[in-house]
Order: structure tokens, then sequence, then C-alpha cells
């Protein structure tokens, strides 16, 4: 049984198989005769928003001959309070995977558990492994492999996305520097559990100078809306602008995961001079994730 629940848990050789198939992906759009998921029911359960990894998904388990369900947790009784563990159970007994996108990694962990169905973390607070390998594919696609370069992540340093980039970083073999204020930081023990090249620091610009990729996150993620106010205030000059990419070697990559707040984590002449870059890696959730979708079945 396999399941994706975090770049932590994800075997190196299976993260590459992953980023290898999901370039065949991209390439044979529209033409691949196989049909992995033929005949499968495949669930997407949501508790929080979600607009790329939502659409992709869908399209991509149709594409591979499934039917996705979507299902919010706030429609279905685990909203109401049913246990994981009893949604797990019931819901591994009609369909054949699920999508999942929450809060607490111990739900997705524990879905995975008593479902008996290959499980996949859709975004937790803990880790989003869906977009960091769309990403990678992204930079591969553009710069060639990623092994040996300069990935500089800039905002809040401790949330889902950087982590899963700091998991990535120790299997992969590049150097991932984090700027963001020390309360912003990843923890001592998550740094040692990554085991990488991985720098963090409060000096935005250090961070930024002959960097490959500057790549950015929301200030304020799901969830997190009460702290709203004293996130803006704490990340105000942790922002990917047109000074900072200056900084970085030419023709470096900017990257943004989405959603974008033009103002706070990137300016929008930063952002749009980059949009090219930045929906490529949003289109390539759908490629990445049908490799995920594959990869999950076989
Ligand atoms: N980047 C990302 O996961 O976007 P959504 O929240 O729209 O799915
Ligand atoms: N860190 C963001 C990622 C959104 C795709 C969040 O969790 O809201």
């Amino acid at each position: 049984m396999k399941h994706l629940l975090s770049i932590e848990k994800l075997a190196r050789p299976d993260m590459e198989r992953i980023l290898t198939d999901s370039v065949v992906m991209k390439r044979a759009r529209g033409r691949h005769k196989a049909q992995p998921l033929a005949g499968q029911t495949w669930a997407l359960i949501f508790s929080k928003s979600s607009t790329r990894t939502r659409v992709s998904f869908e399209v991509g388990i149709s594409e591979l001959g499934g039917r996705p369900m979507f299902l919010s947790a706030a429609d279905i009784q685990l909203g109401r309070g049913e246990p994981i563990k009893d949604t797990a159970r019931v819901m591994g007994r009609m369909l054949h995977g699920a999508i999942f996108r929450t809060y607490a990694q111990s739900d997705v962990e524990e879905f995975a558990q008593y479902s008996g169905i290959p499980t996949i973390n859709a975004l937790t607070d803990a880790e989003h492994p869906c977009q960091i390998l769309a990403d990678i594919q992204t930079i591969q696609e553009k710069q060639g492999s990623i092994a040996g370069k300069i990935v500089t992540f800039i905002g809040d340093g401790a949330c889902n996305v950087p982590v899963s980039w700091m998991f990535a970083a120790g299997k992969l073999g590049f150097q991932l520097r984090i700027a963001a204020p020390k309360k912003f930081q990843p923890s001592a023990a998550l740094l040692k559990r990554a085991a990488g090249k991985i720098i963090c620091t409060e000096d935005v610009k250090a961070a930024a100078r002959e960097a490959d990729v500057l790549y950015t996150d929301v200030w304020v993620s799901m969830g997190k809306e009460a702290e709203s106010a004293a996130r803006i205030k704490a990340l105000k000059s942790y922002q990917i602008n047109q000074a900072l990419v200056k900084l970085a070697k030419p023709g470096a990559l900017v990257m943004h995961c989405l959603p974008a707040y033009r103002g706070k984590e990137i300016d929008d002449a930063t952002f749009e001079a980059n949009a090219d870059t930045i929906f490529t890696q949003a289109e390539n959730r759908l490629h990445a994730q049908k490799a995920i979708l594959n990869w999950a079945v076989s």
C-alpha cells in the first residue's frame, strides 16, 4: 500500500520516480493510453479552501480513467465530529483512494492507517508534498537538475511549504536557504530531521545573493488568520521584490505556490514579470499529481 503523507516519509527512489514520470505525464497529456485508475473512485476530502489542488486532482483523476468525488469536510459527518478512524474505515470499503487536505498531519496519517486505501496529503499544517514535487518539476524543466542549486525561501519559513522544501533538500542534494524572522524559522528539531544543506537567516539580502531560485508563500497560512496583523508586521521586510531579484543569479527563477498577496510576500511588478514561471508551477500540479496517482496504484 503506497501513501504520500509527506516529503519526509517519501523514499528518495520513489520521489525520483514521481519526478521522472511527471515529465512523461506532461509530454503525453491527451495522448496516453494507459488508464491506471480505470474503474476507480477517489475521494478528495477537504477541510480547507483550495483552487489548484482541487482542480488539478479532479482533472488528473479523470484523465487517468478514474472518477473524482469532492467531499467538503463541512458537508460530511467528519465536520460534525465523526472520528477520522471511522470515516476512514467507511471510505476504505467503498473507495479506491483518498486525497486529504486538513489541519493536523496526524489526521492524514490516521486516515491512511485505518482506510486501507492509498492516501495522499493534499496539504496539512505540517507539509505540502504535492506542491513541492510540482515545484521541483518546474525548476528541472527550466534549469536542469536541482542537485547543487541554491533555492532561497523568503517569508514564513516555518509553514508547510518550506518544511516540505527542507525535507526535499535533504533528499535531493540542493542548498536551501530560509530567510525569515527568528520566530518564523523552522525549529532545530525539524532541521535535524531534514538533515540537508539548510541555512536559516534573518538577512534576506544575504539569502538572495547568487540564488538560482527565489521562492515565497503567503505570510498568513490557512488556519492562522487570527494572527494576520502580527504576521504582516513581523514579515514586512521578507518580500520578494525587484531589488531583491537583482541580488540573485541572472535568470534566477521567482516562484510562488499561490495564492499570492501582492504588496505582501511579493510585489506586483515582480509577480507579473515572473508570471510564466509561477503559472507553469501551477500547471505542473496537474502533471506531478498524475505521476503521484500512477505511482500510488502501481
Ligand atoms: N498552492 C495550492 O495548494 O493552492 P490551493 O490552495 O489553491 O490548492
Ligand atoms: N502555506 C499556505 C499554502 C497555501 C497553498 C497555507 O497553508 O495556507
